[in-house]
């Protein structure tokens, strides 16, 4: 029986495991964690993660062929095949702070399997890193190595929250890359004959090393520049009468261009985009390659541009300011179907209303106040630093409440941000909503997900993104 060990329990980690155990009941598949408290988690009823099928899939294999599991040192030990998929977050301090991705997790999970392997591995980069990163792991596997032969496969994950399980179980591609000795073949073939319980073949794309990992970080550098290329027009639109949903589908009708993720939105969120693009950044400025660096830096300045416009526009058709102004805002995940907050645009939005002493009440249907009330006290950069390695003191942001019910989010306000797509946004009582608030009654619609012209019928002053007023 192949056995796998993967290092990071997060929500790659996770989902990604528990679909190959799912797919191939031949394989022993173990997770592992620093973090007893997210082992524990997996192993209970209410799993760490919200994800879509996610708890189905870990209920067939848990305790089959699926374990959850804070001895790193015994599994590593007996595993064939090593996945790592620790968080690579950006730097926040010294050498590239802001940009380059901190590989202090990457690192001691490498000298952690250095120090405890006894015989061969195959050691998988799962984790999104800088290219060129597995040239590094392999000096320190390497490095002290017992005549262990260690090979290295880049083979980073494409899966999106909220449709993880969706994108695991029928992904647009495998992407391996490996050496070109014989025996970086062999690890490439062992680790496509795993995907190959359910993908097919022609879908396993295998590359050279280096190909792979920047593969990872292009492919979310173009997703992203698609939505901020469409929020740069949603700008646009507002300024003359376009409409930017009109605009995207005419755009994106042409099949060169094709129609996903050209929804003009409040702006991007999630744990990766901003922090891949800054890395790709890092690189092609070290590289020296400005002008790349520089054309890629201005998806996140777009970006940025779009949640402080946001902003602008709820202070300035507020009459100018949003003091002692309630304001409620309808979602703080990053998209809908995930609890997950790590960068989501609902924090900056908050943060400039804030700024202009407003008081906020939140609510979403998965995001805790816990969560909410960190976030927002919390620095830029900070988030992806886990809490239990780096303990933080949350205080409690006074100007905002979080509740657990839209109507009430709503009620007294003077205006509602919706701030996150989740389908319930869709179908709210807006006749109710309207007549429990403040009026004037204002509805700023960051992500385009409610009818115009219905709310305005029943007396909402609506904002979406890039449409006419
Ligand atoms: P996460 O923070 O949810 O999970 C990472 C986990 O690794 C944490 O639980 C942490 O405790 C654990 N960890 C840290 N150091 C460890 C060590 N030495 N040994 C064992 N466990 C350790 O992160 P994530 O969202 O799962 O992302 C992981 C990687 O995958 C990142 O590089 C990210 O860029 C990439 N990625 C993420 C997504 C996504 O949708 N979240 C998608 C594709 C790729
Ligand atoms: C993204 C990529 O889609 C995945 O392929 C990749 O594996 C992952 O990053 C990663 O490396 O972490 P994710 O961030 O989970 O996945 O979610 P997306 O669906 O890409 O959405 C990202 C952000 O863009 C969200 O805030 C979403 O609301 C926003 N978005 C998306 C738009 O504003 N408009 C769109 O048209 C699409």
């Amino acid at each position: 029986m192949v056995k796998i060990c993967c290092l990071g329990a997060g929500y790659v980690g996770g989902p990604t495991m528990a679909v190959i155990a799912l797919k191939c009941p031949d394989v022993e598949v173990v997770v592992v964690d620093i973090s007893s408290n997210r082992i524990n988690a997996w192993n209970s009823e209410t799993l760490p993660i919200y994800e879509p099928g996610l708890d189905d899939v870990v209920k067939q294999c848990r305790g089959r062929n699926l374990f959850f599991s804070t001895d790193i040192e015994k599994h590593i030990a007996e595993a064939d095949i090593i996945f790592v998929s620790v968080n690579t977050p950006t730097k926040t301090r010294g050498l590239g702070a802001g940009k380059a991705a901190d590989l202090t997790y990457w690192e001691s999970a490498a000298r952690m399997i250095a120090d405890v392997a006894k015989s061969d591995k195959v050691v998988v980069e799962k984790s999104t890193v800088p290219v060129k990163t597995a040239e590094a792991i392999e000096k320190i596997l390497t490095h002290n190595s017992k005549g262990i032969n260690f090979q290295i496969l880049s083979n980073p994950e494409f899966l999106a929250e909220g449709t993880a399980i969706k994108d695991l179980f029928n992904p647009d591609r495998v992407l391996i890359g490996g050496r070109e000795t014989p025996e970086g073949k062999a690890a490439v073939q062992k680790l496509k004959e795993v995907y190959a319980h359910w993908v097919p073949e022609d879908r396993i794309l295998t590359t050279n090393l280096w190909s792979a990992e920047l593969s990872k970080l292009a492919a979310n550098a173009f997703l992203a520049q698609r939505i901020s290329s469409v929020n740069a027009i949603s700008a646009l639109c507002e300024a003359t009468g376009a409409n930017v949903s009109e605009v995207a589908y005419a755009v994106g009708t042409d099949s060169r261009i094709g129609p996903k993720f050209l929804n003009a939105s409040v702006g991007f969120g999630g744990s990766c985009f901003q922090k891949d693009i800054l890395n790709l950044v890092y690189i092609c400025e070290c590289n020296g390659l400005p002008e790349v660096a520089n054309y890629w830096k201005q998806v996140i300045k777009i970006n940025d541009y779009q949640k402080s416009r946001f902003v602008n526009r709820v202070v300035s058709s507020m009459f100018n300011t949003v003091a002692n102004k309630k304001i409620a805002v309808l979602g703080f995940a990053f998209k809908k179907d995930t609890g997950d907050t790590r960068e989501t645009p609902a924090i900056d939005v908050c943060k400039g209303l804030l700024g202009d002493k407003a008081k906020i009440s939140i609510y979403d249907p998965q995001v805790t106040e816990d969560q909410i009330q960190r976030d927002l006290a919390m620095n830029k950069f900070d988030w992806d630093h886990p809490l239990h390695l780096q303990p933080m003191s949350p205080t409690a942001v006074k100007q905002v409440t979080v509740t657990w019910d839209a109507y009430e989010a709503t009620k007294d306000a003077h205006g509602v941000c919706i701030l996150t797509e989740w389908d319930e946004f869709k179908n709210l009582d807006y006749a109710k909503i309207y007549d429990g608030m403040q009026k004037p009654a204002f509805i700023f619609d960051g992500r385009n997900i409610v009818d115009t012209e219905k709310l305005r019928e029943i007396g909402f002053i609506v904002y979406s993104i890039g449409k006419p007023l």
